[in-house]
């Protein structure tokens, strides 16, 4: 079968579309280019705002949850008949020393970034591959580009997410299967808030109490003046993944190109700058 040439029409499945983030602006993004959109959260309640967009199929999606990701995969074929384009969004940051940070913390995150986009895959891959056509969007982290203090488990599970990415591109590309690896520097969304609310509940650090405001400070670095809109890096993204032959990779977004910078660099220049940077 020929590849699709023009995504009017689209079927588009989005994970983690809560309002205020990345995957609710890919949504009015991918819909505003004429797409079908299935925007998905845990949680109907937080993407209540785009309830009465008839451009818009609300589906509620627990990515670490295999029934959850049946059935709504199942929802959506069953509705549009295929998927064309899946986008992997959903995801947590997670801050805390490695040293003493909970296992379940750790657990949690790699069961959502990473496990969780691999259980879209494998849940999508069959669809696609029955018609020799479709594009996996996978949202990494250019936090992933230097791995800094304080965020270890957050960036560990960004760059496992960028290697299965590298492989799954290699492995789907003869069934048809476009894999793109998008690599967000800093963009507006409520990535800090749900990092704060979950540090909240962390034990008290023994060995790391004295850096306490600087580890505390790391859930919110990428939400500061540097930061870009999610409007403009959702319709950036969108423009490069619908195109008939899309990049296999893209970094866009705050901080971007200096964390490209620091991936270049020597280690113990990189460590000298992450250091003074994040107070470690
Ligand atoms: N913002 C940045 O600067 C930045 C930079 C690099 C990469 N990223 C990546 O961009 C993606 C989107 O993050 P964001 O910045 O937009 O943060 P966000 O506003 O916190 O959005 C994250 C989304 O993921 C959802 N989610 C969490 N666990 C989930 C689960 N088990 N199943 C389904 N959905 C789940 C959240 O749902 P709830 O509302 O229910 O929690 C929310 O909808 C993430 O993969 C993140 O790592 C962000």
């Amino acid at each position: 079968m020929e590849k699709q040439e023009g995504h009017d029409e689209a079927v588009v499945l989005i994970t983690g579309c809560s309002t205020g983030g990345i995957g609710h602006a890919l949504a009015r993004a991918f819909a505003a280019k004429g797409c079908r959109v299935v925007a998905t959260a845990r949680s109907r309640r937080s993407m209540e705002d785009l309830e009465h967009d008839h451009r818009l199929f609300l589906q509620e999606l627990d990515v670490q949850s295999d029934e959850s990701v049946r059935t709504a995969v199942e929802a959506v074929v069953g509705k549009f008949g295929r998927i064309d384009v899946l986008v992997n969004n959903a995801g947590l940051q997670c801050v805390g020393p490695l040293a003493e940070l909970p296992l379940s913390q750790m657990q949690n995150t790699f069961d959502t970034n990473v496990f969780g986009c691999m259980r879209m895959v494998q849940a999508v891959v069959p669809y696609m591959a029955t018609r020799k056509q479709g594009k996996i969007v996978n949202i990494g982290s250019a936090a992933a580009l230097a791995s800094g203090p304080w965020s270890g488990t957050y960036t560990a599970s960004k760059a496992a997410m960028h290697a299965l990415t590298d492989t799954l591109r290699l492995e789907l590309g003869h069934l048809g299967i476009d894999v793109v690896n998008v690599v967000p520097g800093a963009i507006t969304s409520n990535i800090a808030n749900s990092a704060l609310a979950n540090y909240n509940r962390m034990p008290e650090w023994k060995l790391f109490k004295p850096f306490e405001a600087a580890i505390r400070a790391r859930a919110s670095l990428s939400q500061g003046s540097n930061s870009t809109p999610s409007e403009e890096f959702a319709k950036y993204t969108v423009e490069a993944v619908l195109r008939k032959n899309p990049p296999a990779w893209f970094s866009y977004g705050g901080y971007s190109t200096f964390l490209a910078i620091m991936y270049h660099l020597p280690l113990f220049l990189r460590d000298f700058i992450l250091k003074k940077w994040l107070k470690c």
